[in-house]
């Protein structure tokens, strides 16, 4: 029997440590998931998806873009228990496809983790320039907003991501914790939010349910409807894939991970639905185009003291958002580097804290200056494309494997295989074909120069061929 699964690596050469330290536990990985998942999607996009996409049907937007993760998440389940390494997509193609695929889609990765990072950093920027606003001690523009928008630099945003830096430079337990932390802290203001929310449904809010349709191309080119609505809400749920970066940290990563995949997909997707409705329930769908809709209906319901509360939970949602997906991005590039594909430079763990602090720094600073300079409000569609993508080849990963491979230890196994698979990857496929043309191109130029540097570095430097 062939044994893929890569806990640890064949290439450890030197003394000083090249695997990470294996100590999350399987809430730890929920968490992670959960801290992950629940962010900008919920707390921001819901309301402009509501108002500009889906009406009150954004509840089915939900759904469908649920149900495409749920078939990816339970690929990712199983890939992670029989493939393993800290690699998350890239690793699982690498097993099935081969290196250039494992590269193109390492490549998509980095760039959906760390525009995740930069874009969900201007939303925190945006909710704690608010907050310090109800204080009485709002910034200037200037210090607020990217050049693009009329200021100089958007200094919350950029400072948030330096503080996550040096969080997770200290070590990966510390960093699991205060994620836990924050997690809780979001579920209470999420609680607090379906509480009070539950006793103000209005049902006349619901009509018209569907008021774009399924999906309709208006007069500008903008894409309206229940599935244009999806593949934006898909953002929601972007970040359950980090879970499998967790490889080599999980104590027992074979039982734990896909245990923190799917528990915490089905948790926030249940989450999700109850909010959208309640959301979409007390306010009318037109009203939601801000912001802070969750914060936003709150006030029109007259409950301004939770409305503060439940901004101040946005604010920690979206640090846990944060940290997760850097986390997680670092742990990509570190796989690369370990395998040769990216410079050895980046393969490197701290001898005391074990953690790979050179790709921290780099990524951090990296991050910090596009969250600093750059608008990415139409970034977030660019995440969506490159991890759909990604979906579609885990999915696509574990067909392959069950051919290639029949007789692999698979602790966790995708049900209704090929059938399962194959609908996630149609459903990923559709979620992406909704996507805008300009979408399209920016990931292919971003493809482009990933085999660009693959074809004059990478495959000249790969260990694994
Ligand atoms: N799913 C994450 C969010 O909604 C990226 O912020």
């Amino acid at each position: 029997m062939k044994k893929l699964f890569r806990k640890k690596t064949p290439h450890a050469t030197s003394s000083a440590p090249t695997h990470l330290k294996a100590c999350l536990s399987k809430w730890d990985l929920t968490f992670l998931g959960v801290g992950a998942i629940i962010g900008t999607g919920i707390f921001v996009l819901t309301g402009i998806a509501a108002a500009t996409q889906s009406g009150p049907a954004v509840i089915l937007s939900f759904i469908l873009a649920g149900l495409a993760c749920a078939f990816a998440a339970l690929s990712y389940a199983e890939l992670a228990s029989a493939v393993g390494g800290c690699g998350s997509a890239y690793g699982y193609s690498y097993a099935a496809f081969g290196e250039l695929i494992a590269w193109i889609i390492g490549w998509d990765l980095l760039l959906e983790y760390a525009i995740s990072v930069a874009a969900v950093a201007n939303g925190w920027a945006g909710y704690f320039n608010n907050a310090l606003g109800a204080l009485g001690i709002g910034l200037p523009d200037a210090l607020t907003k990217a050049p693009k928008l009329g200021g100089m630099v958007n200094l919350p945003a950029s400072i948030i991501i330096l503080l996550l830096m040096g969080l997770l430079i200290a070590g990966v337990k510390h960093s699991a914790k205060i994620n836990n932390i924050m997690v809780a802290i979001k579920l209470a203001t999420i609680a607090v939010f379906i509480a009070l929310a539950t006793a103000h449904v209005n049902p006349e809010n619901w009509q018209p349910f569907m008021p774009f349709g399924w999906f309709q191309t208006l007069p500008d080119g903008k894409t309206v409807g229940v599935f244009a609505g999806a593949s934006i809400v898909f953002f929601a749920y972007v970040g359950f894939d980090a879970v499998s970066t967790a490889v080599e940290e999980a104590a027992n990563p074979q039982r734990d991970v896909p245990f923190g995949i799917v528990v915490s997909l089905v948790f926030c997707t249940v989450i999700y639905i109850i909010v959208s409705a309640l959301l979409t329930g007390v306010v009318h769908y037109d009203a939601l185009n801000v912001a802070s809709p969750v914060a936003h209906a709150l006030n029109l319901l007259g409950f301004h003291w939770a409305s503060a509360l439940v901004a101040t939970g946005v604010i920690a949602g979206l640090t846990t958002v944060m940290l997760v997906l850097y986390y997680g991005l670092t742990r990509i590039i570190f796989a690369m580097a370990r395998d040769g594909l990216l410079p050895s430079f980046f393969n490197n763990l701290h001898e005391k804290t074990q953690t790979p602090i050179r790709v921290i720094l780099i990524c951090g600073v990296v991050m910090a200056i596009i969250a600093g300079f750059i608008p990415l409000g139409d970034l977030a569609e660019l995440v969506n494309i490159g991890t759909l993508a990604a979906f579609v080849l885990v999915c696509g990963g574990v067909i392959v494997l069950r051919i290639t491979q029949p007789n692999l230890k698979r602790p966790f196994r995708a049900p209704f295989n090929p059938l399962f698979p194959a609908l996630g990857m149609l459903s990923c496929s559709a979620l992406m074909a909704f996507l805008p043309a300009q979408t399209w191109w920016r990931f292919l130029i971003w493809l482009g120069m990933g085999l660009v540097f693959y074809f004059l570095y990478a495959k000249r430097h790969s260990k694994l061929a």
